[in-house]
């Protein structure tokens, strides 16, 4: 593929693949590489440009992550970023040291409107600091283009070489005219045309598939999930009934989803694939039966996943490829970009299937973030309803039922979310609260109903915002909304007479409810 592209090298800031994504925001295809990359790769993939992000360290402690003089030599623009810039000059003989004021937040940066990237940018701009070294004397050949109070230089260039240093984090929004700069050194520096659209890849990638696949077979487990299915799509494309997908409906699923799978993927479908459905429910259930503690569930749940999934590829025999649907946010990076690799099984709980018996894993989604990937679903057709599903945890109402799971159970559970997220989408709600899911709990409380006393369930209703699930606030739902939601379910689903509201954030709780 000759594809113009821009490389991100890592240095292990925390806003790493923020930058990545402004790249490809601005319709340049953009990928992350370690600092530890060798120089002669980084050439081959003769990149239009390069951006060296932020990271903790400080450049002239030894030890610290660094890179060649060559890198800024070979007549590609290079954009530092934070670390990134304090390192370009400390490289070239610029002064890098501890900072007498670190700078922390929301500063004001004067800029010199003479420079190419900041042409159409506001003199004083507001720019998103958080350094405690900053570049002292920027090195030989560079100009500074834009200081703060307590940074003389906040951003210096040397046009000539194309070379460009900036202390702020223009990738965050909180640096209000970020985009507009990162978009000048793409266009206006590194004169990319910004053909990279989501179409594009898509057909890229279709082809890239096909001819690396040949004649070959290729295996993937569907776990209905956003990713694992835009990556089945996109194989389905590419090789058609080379490709079988295998579903597990463990029958701890929400209520519809198996057949919701099924209609995509199954023979009525659009795809022209081998689709095996394992209606494994009762292997699941009886399996369950008796375990109440939550980490137990999830083994016994993970575990036999695997083993329902090697049963059936050992029917089909070996194959030449398996796929997974991992994406960029599961590439674990250690902090430091594609560094240290771990793959993530398709449903994430128990790992890779130990007895398949395929010679190479294809990732096609693992340079995308989850709104790529989302964007990649709606391109290839896929529908919204499947494109747009919240995370669900691969050990499924497994996990959302307290204590002791029966079928029963899963229905009440199944039931009750379903009302729920019908009347979230109802209310507009659906796209902007991070995820919301009914749980059962394990208590049972007297009620009445008509002239009956009741002694029936209470579940649990969940709704969280959050940027990372590693932290998390309870949503504000509309009373309205939940009074609505908590009415139905106790008179349309059987043997629960309270709904409870979950207003803790994570910490202390987490977002599943198990
Ligand atoms: P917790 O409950 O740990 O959840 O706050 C954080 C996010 O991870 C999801 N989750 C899982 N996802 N396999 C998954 O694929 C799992 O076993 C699993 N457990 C939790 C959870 O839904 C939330 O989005």
């Amino acid at each position: 593929m000759n594809q113009e592209k821009i490389i991100v090298i890592d240095f292990g800031g925390q806003y790493n693949q923020l930058v990545a994504r402004r790249v490809r925001e601005a319709n340049v295809y953009c990928e992350i590489y370690s600092y530890r990359t060798d120089i002669e790769k980084i050439k081959a993939m003769n990149p239009k440009g390069i951006i060296l992000t932020g990271g903790p360290n400080s450049c002239y402690e030894e030890g610290a992550p660094t890179c060649s003089r060559e890198l800024f030599e070979m007549g590609v623009p290079v954009l530092g970023l934070c670390y990134g810039a304090q390192l370009m000059n400390h490289v070239l003989g610029g002064h890098v040291c501890k900072a007498p004021v670190r700078e922390y937040g929301k500063i004001e940066v004067t800029v010199d409107k003479s420079s190419k990237l900041f042409g159409d940018v506001s003199e004083k701009t507001i720019c998103w600091m958080s350094h405690n070294d900053y570049i002292e004397k920027q090195a030989p050949g560079f100009r500074i283009t834009g200081y703060t109070a307590d940074c003389p230089v906040a951003v210096a260039e040397c046009e000539e070489k194309k070379l460009y240093a900036i202390q702020y984090h223009p990738e965050v929004l909180h640096t209000q005219e970020g985009s507009k700069m990162l978009r000048n050194f793409i266009y206006e520096v590194c004169g990319c045309e910004g053909t990279w659209k989501m179409d594009t890849f898509v057909e890229n990638s279709i082809k890239a598939i096909r001819e690396k696949v040949g004649d070959g077979k290729v295996l993937c487990a569907l776990s209905g999930g956003v990713d694992s299915s835009v990556a089945a799509v996109m194989l389905a494309k590419a090789v058609g009934d080379q490709l079988t997908c295998v579903f597990v409906d463990h029958g701890l699923l929400r209520k519809n989803e198996g057949d919701e799978v099924e209609e995509v993927f199954g023979p009525n479908g659009p795809y022209n694939l081998n689709f095996i459905r394992v209606n494994a429910q009762e292997r699941f259930y009886s399996k369950l039966k008796g375990v109440e503690e939550p980490e137990r569930k999830r083994k016994i749940i993970g575990e036999e996943f695997i083993r329902v999934f090697e049963e059936e590829a050992k029917k089909i025999g070996a194959v030449d490829f398996l796929v997974q649907g991992t994406i960029y946010p599961d590439v674990v990076e250690s902090g430091l970009g594609g560094e240290s690799v771990v793959i993530k099984s398709h449903h994430n709980v128990g790992g890779l299937p130990d007895y398949v018996d395929f010679k190479e894993i294809i990732e096609p989604l693992r340079d995308l973030f989850k709104d790529e990937v989302r964007k990649a679903g709606l391109e290839m057709g896929i529908p919204e309803k499947l494109v747009f599903r919240q995370p669900f945890p691969g050990p499924g109402l497994g996990i959302r039922i307290i204590g002791e799971v029966t079928p029963e159970k899963v229905q009440i559970v199944q039931d009750a979310d379903y009302i729920y997220r019908e009347e979230i989408a109802k209310a507009g709600l659906d796209r902007g609260i991070g995820q919301y899911f009914a749980a059962l709990t394990n208590m049972r409380s007297v009620g009445v109903m008509g002239d009956e006393r009741t002694y029936d369930y209470a579940i649990a209703l969940r709704a969280v915002n959050t940027i990372d699930f590693m932290t998390a606030e309870a949503a504000e739902i509309p009373w309205e909304v939940l009074g609505k939601v908590s009415s139905r379910i106790v008179n349309e689903v059987k043997h629960v007479n309270r709904v409870l509201y979950d207003c803790t954030g994570k910490p202390p709780a987490t977002i599943e409810f198990e």
